[in-house]
């Protein structure tokens, strides 16, 4: 393989190639503005690429990756991106997202320390030593894994939630959505965990952080979503006679 990369710019000039075919416009399009709608921050797993997992084109998501996706509030990388994101961007969206099996989650879980990254971690590891008997109640390493993952995202919302920026955003006005959703690497898919914070209300009237910790979030796919809308007509016309949300087939219908 070629010390200088050729073989990449070999992609890429394939790459330009099939994107003008298939739309002679794309590229004096990309070079007229971006206005993207979502900022997504996320991990910088290279198996979790935002414009891919979303079906996006170039153009279409704003994109901050640290390891983890931990939101730090003295970060100045994470900070300069939301400002440009959230006051000249003007998104609408801003999506943290996490994924399964994440290798920086399971680094705050062990006890060695001493890397960079440990200090980079230290918020999450901190949460789950606090809550180590109930993680460790969990019988499977990788249970214990994904909860983690699952909790770090709704942590990195409710500090984004807490910055400055984003309240100014929401005082002033300004249309902000606050997304906490997971990626499966086995599956492809995109989970949505909460918690949705449209106001500095909504963030206020959360419960604290411990108290999720012990609560089981149930990540609803855009294919559960499908499904369930396929079904419902099904649903309501098989309901009891009763009114009860039980079909008539199951035990739990109390007539
Ligand atoms: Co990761």
């Amino acid at each position: 393989m070629s010390s200088t990369l050729e073989h990449l710019f070999d992609r890429n000039v394939a790459w330009v190639d099939g994107k003008t075919r298939a739309d002679p416009d794309f590229f004096r399009r990309m070079a007229e503005q971006q206005s993207p709608e979502y900022l997504w921050i996320g991990c910088s797993d290279s198996r979790v690429t935002a414009n891919d997992v979303l079906g996006l084109d170039p153009g279409a998501v704003f994109v901050h990756r640290n390891i983890a996706n931990i939101v730090h509030t003295s970060d100045l990388n994470i900070l300069s991106v939301l400002e440009f994101a959230i006051e000249h961007l003007k998104v609408r969206h801003v999506i943290v997202c996490g994924h399964y099996g994440c290798g920086g989650v399971h680094r705050a879980m062990i006890e060695e320390r001493g890397a960079m990254l440990d200090h980079w971690l230290q918020p999450l590891t901190m949460l789950y030593r606090k809550h180590h008997q109930h993680f460790h109640r969990m019988a499977r390493q990788d249970e214990r894994l994904d909860r983690l993952c699952e909790i770090n995202i709704e942590m990195q919302v409710r500090r984004l939630a807490a910055t400055p920026l984003v309240e100014n955003a929401w005082r002033r006005g300004q249309e902000l959505h606050l997304h906490g959703w997971i990626y499966g690497i086995h599956d492809g898919l995109l989970r949505d965990l909460g918690p949705h914070l449209s106001s500095v209300e909504e963030r206020d009237a959360l419960p604290s952080i411990d108290v999720r910790v012990l609560t089981e979030i149930e990540p609803v796919s855009g294919v559960r979503r499908h499904a369930f809308s396929a079904f419902e007509a099904l649903l309501a016309e098989a309901s009891c006679a009763c009114n009860c949300p039980s079909l008539p087939t199951r035990p739990e219908c109390p007539s």
